[in-house]
């Protein structure tokens, strides 16, 4: 095990829990741990930015840490979690746009399973698979606490997309029809196949911010209560 890594600073493997929750956005791990832990968090990363926070929720140790945008970022920080830190579990809670009317502002969305036209899979371990899944028990485990808080949640096959800016604004249609994706992002592919690789575990968890379909984007203040709610989850999954 080489530790600390080209990207994260921590020279202990004693820092970091077993389960680190994954925004896109590194300030939304410092707002996450800063808001939510029992105690004031320990910052165990601030290379490049990319800030990380260990501490306690409800007695149970944390991780939290943000994994940049893109299949490419998460692939380096997911990968590095699991394989020189140890981590077992990563749980993505990020953002996506909608591909479909039913999926509205908002709304909660827990990944079935990731598609993308990505070459990370192949090029880092030749498996040429197009889809990668989340871990069963985690999905199992969101669901039941979903559930227990009355906290609706919509369960569906997701894009993970190398490109935010397209030139035909209705080209994202086909993947929608062809491939059944209902909300697009860019960072689960990645992380479920390095779990996959990995032996670890992972899942997605995400609120709509924006449409495809309507154009209409979600205010800041909505975003935020509903990204509140999706942490919430998150956190009683651990
Ligand atoms: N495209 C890609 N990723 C996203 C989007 C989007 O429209 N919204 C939130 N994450």
């Amino acid at each position: 095990m080489n530790i600390p890594t080209p990207h994260i600073e921590v020279d202990s493997l004693d820092i970091i829990a077993k389960t680190v929750l994954m925004p896109g956005d590194p300030l939304r791990a410092k707002f996450i741990a800063e808001t939510y832990l029992d105690n004031p968090p320990q910052l165990f990363n601030t290379v490049r930015g990319m800030l990380g926070y260990s501490g306690t929720y409800r007695g149970k140790k944390v991780s939290i840490m943000g994994s940049g945008m893109g299949i490419p970022s998460i692939g380096i920080y997911s990968f590095e979690l699991f394989h020189f830190y140890n981590v077992d579990n990563i749980i993505r809670i990020g953002s996506c746009g909608s591909y479909h009317q039913d999926y509205k502002i908002s709304d909660i969305v827990l990944a079935t399973e990731a598609f993308s036209e990505s070459t990370y899979a192949q090029v880092q371990s030749g498996d040429t698979s197009h889809i990668f899944f989340p871990a069963k028990e985690l999905n199992q485990k969101i669901i039941a606490s979903a559930e227990k808080m009355a906290l609706p949640i919509k369960l569906s096959k997701i894009h993970s997309s190398d490109v935010f800016y397209r030139c035909d604004s209705n080209q994202f249609k086909e993947t929608r029809d062809i491939h059944g994706c209902n909300v697009i992002e860019m960072e689960a592919f990645a992380l479920f196949a390095n779990a996959k690789n990995l032996n670890k575990s992972a899942a997605c968890l995400l609120t709509i911010s924006d449409s495809l379909i309507t154009n209409e984007a979600t205010s800041a203040a909505e975003r935020q209560n509903s990204f509140n709610k999706m942490i919430e989850l998150a956190f009683d999954v651990i």
